[in-house]
């Protein structure tokens, strides 16, 4: 358990580069990210290179013992670069070029801006691989920021129909896969495909859909540029990428491959406003962040590169971004921190070290304010130093986590495809999988994320919130589960879709139909506001919003175990196969998976409202989230006390305990 922080020399005199030094060991920081906008520094002019000043802050900050996390500059290419290769730009989808004035203006699939890419990644690598002082490198920053990821530059246009060859081989698979035949959209080469935009209504969605992999390929294409430029250069030390909240634009997995550590850029005030929750929560919730936010994305990107992983930045503070930017509650970047521990981070490293007093984003926070003296969050941070090493006295062998008893399954093409065809006002996906990974956790269940290829063995219950594109490999480790031993929980639209967008020849839930044992007969799209009421087994009364299926009574083979009160069935059971019709509200889902947790044997701990519970090895967290005290379930009170905190958690509060 690290801290860290996000630095940049060049926006601040020399002659303070050594104080920030001695307050960053002050405060507990072991290691520094820098470097990661810096190119109009390392090369003011086209082929001027000066790498002098970065020489001497990475001496600076290595003298004094600490760690360097050095981030490429590619997100930020120089006006100059601008200039000269203007077809490097990203376009939007109305033809629009995004321009120069801020950052991530290029387009993944240039390949004038790869190979520009290449070579300042080559000259970075090639004059700081080996220094023992860099731990770490970061590839470019937060891919898809800014919306940047689906681009209809001439690049990417010219490389869509060579990717589509190499998934299809031939033209006649991809009119046959897709079903070009439906309004005469049949081609006879490749390039004839077009991207899809400028139509006059909707889109061939199996266009959509493959264009959005291509657009991720391309993400994961480039990242991979990076990663072999750095290896080939000699770096042999971790090499990760900072990925956002909320954000699910590319295949995160894939990217994930080429990486050492996934990290991710933790600002759950600004999310929380950006997020789909009510007003009413958003007010409750205002200084504090949503309590299941952060520890979603924890679990999520704890997924990616086999359970290691950073929080690369920490809202230390007020953001800039969203609509309303709230202060935190005093203690909340406090408890971010240990939240992010308790789901096995290494690292937690705050954004930024100062506030700077120009530009774009004056208005965000760091640990100093911009005339360089401590913000609100510097005692805060120094209370994380002291009560780290209080943690690692008590558990000197502290595992990055131990394999939860819940998997929750997250699929990027799943989301793409509720994008792509919602059928129902408001269905997002993204929020489909908060809402069931909510409901877990305020049962007190720690949650691992898996994608769709993961291992399922050891889960005593698996959940598929949302698997619109099931495969019958899928199916099989399912299957293989279920029969050795594992619940099954999977959410309406599951298996509703083939790889290429087909309904299923089997109809919906499709490669799933054997182990639900359910069909689908047709889809009940609800409006806001239709919300059909339901009865469940234990007697709770909830309702579906947004989207129900309504199944084929003759092809059924499952047990109905509830009925919504119209008669059309809500919840069924086939060999330990829950299936759900509908998207059902978050307290139902709540009174679900307690029944479904209790059928295999998993204790739950119901937690007060804010409350939240996470065990990382023998070390046991408790966390409110909400703006007043809670009290710690009687049952969950250690009998030798607390590491950190106590039975009464007050706002922001955070207690730490050695579980026996
Ligand atoms: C992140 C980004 C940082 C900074 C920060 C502000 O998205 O990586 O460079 O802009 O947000 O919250």
């Amino acid at each position: 358990m690290q801290l860290g922080v996000c630095y940049y020399p060049e926006h601040w005199p020399r002659e303070r580069w050594a104080q920030d030094t001695r307050d960053m060991l002050a405060a507990g920081i072991s290691t520094v990210r820098i470097g990661e906008f810096a190119w109009s520094r390392l090369e003011p002019r086209p082929g001027q290179l000066d790498f002098t000043w970065l020489d001497d802050a990475v001496e600076m900050l290595a003298s004094a013992g600490l760690k360097i996390v050095m981030g490429t500059p590619t997100a930020t290419p120089p006006k100059w670069l601008v200039d000269a290769h203007p077809e490097i730009l990203a376009v939007d989808e109305n033809g629009d070029v995004r321009g120069f004035g801020s950052r991530r203006h290029y387009c993944f699939a240039s390949p004038v801006y790869r190979e520009l890419s290449e070579r300042i990644v080559r000259l970075m690598a090639e004059r700081y691989a080996g220094n023992p002082a860099i731990t770490a490198w970061q590839t470019d920053n937060e891919y898809g920021c800014h919306d940047t990821i689906l681009s209809y530059s001439a690049a990417a246009r010219s490389r869509f129909p060579e990717w589509l060859e190499a998934r299809y081989g031939t033209v006649d698979a991809l009119n046959d896969a897709w079903g070009t035949v439906f309004w005469s959209m049949e081609v006879t080469a490749f390039d004839q495909v077009e991207a899809p935009v400028g139509t006059v209504t909707e889109p061939h969605p199996a266009i959509v859909l493959d264009y959005r992999r291509f657009c991720s390929d391309m993400v994961a294409e480039y990242n991979r540029l990076q990663v072999n430029t750095l290896r080939a250069a000699g770096v042999n030390v971790d090499i990760v990428h900072n990925f956002m909240g909320l954000f699910t634009e590319f295949d995160h997995f894939d990217v994930s491959k080429d990486l050492d550590i996934a990290s991710w850029d933790s600002y759950p005030l600004g999310f929380l406003e950006q997020g789909a929750h009510d007003d009413a929560t958003k007010a409750f919730y205002r200084q504090q962040g949503h309590p299941d936010f952060a520890g979603f994305h924890h679990d999520l990107y704890r997924a990616m590169c086999k359970g290691r992983w950073w929080v690369m930045e920490q809202q230390p503070g007020p953001v800039n971004w969203a609509l309303s930017n709230a202060a935190p509650l005093d203690g909340m970047v406090r408890l971010w921190s240990h939240e992010a521990f308790a789901h096995g981070a290494e690292l937690v490293s705050y954004f930024r070290w100062r506030q700077a007093p120009f530009a774009q984003e004056q208005m965000h926070a760091g640990l100093l304010r911009p005339d360089g003296s401590q913000a609100a969050a510097w005692q805060e941070v120094i209370a994380v130093r002291d009560e780290i090493n209080v943690m690692a006295d008590a558990a000197p062998d502290l595992a990055a986590s131990t394999q939860s008893p819940v998997a929750l399954m997250f699929d990027y093409t799943a989301i793409w495809a509720c994008q792509i065809q919602p059928h129902a006002e408001h269905f997002d996906a993204l929020e489909l999988h908060l809402l069931w990974y909510s409901a877990l956790r305020r049962l007190g269940l720690d949650v691992d994320i898996v994608s769709s290829q993961d291992d399922l063995k050891g889960y005593s219950l698996i959940a598929l919130p949302c698997q619109v594109i099931a495969d019958d490999a899928l199916a099989k480790r399912l299957e293989e589960a279920r029969d050795s031993g594992s619940r099954i929980i999977i959410g309406a639209r599951s298996g509703s879709r083939t790889v290429d967008f087909r309904v299923p020849e089997q109809l919906s839930p499709g490669a799933l139909t054997g182990l639900t044992g359910v069909t689908v007969d047709r889809v009940d799209g609800l409006r806001p506001g239709a919300e059909p009421a339901l009865t469940l087994a234990n007697g709770h009364r909830g309702h579906a919003l947004r989207w129900r299926d309504l199944l084929d009574s003759e092809r059924q083979q499952a047990k109905i175990i509830s009925v919504f009160d119209d008669g059309e069935p809500a919840v069924t059971e086939h060999h330990s196969v829950t299936y759900l019709t509908g998207w059902l509200n978050e307290d139902s889902m709540v009174a679900l998976f307690e029944g479904e947790c209790r059928k295999v044997g998993i204790a739950v701990n119901p937690m007060p409202s804010g409350v939240r519970l996470r065990r990382r090895g023998p070390l046991c967290f408790a966390f409110n989230y909400a703006p007043e005290a809670r009290r710690l379930p009687e049952s969950l009170v250690p009998s030798d006390g607390y590491l950190v905190g106590a039975t009464r958690l007050p706002p922001a509060g955070v207690s730490i305990w050695r579980d026996a």
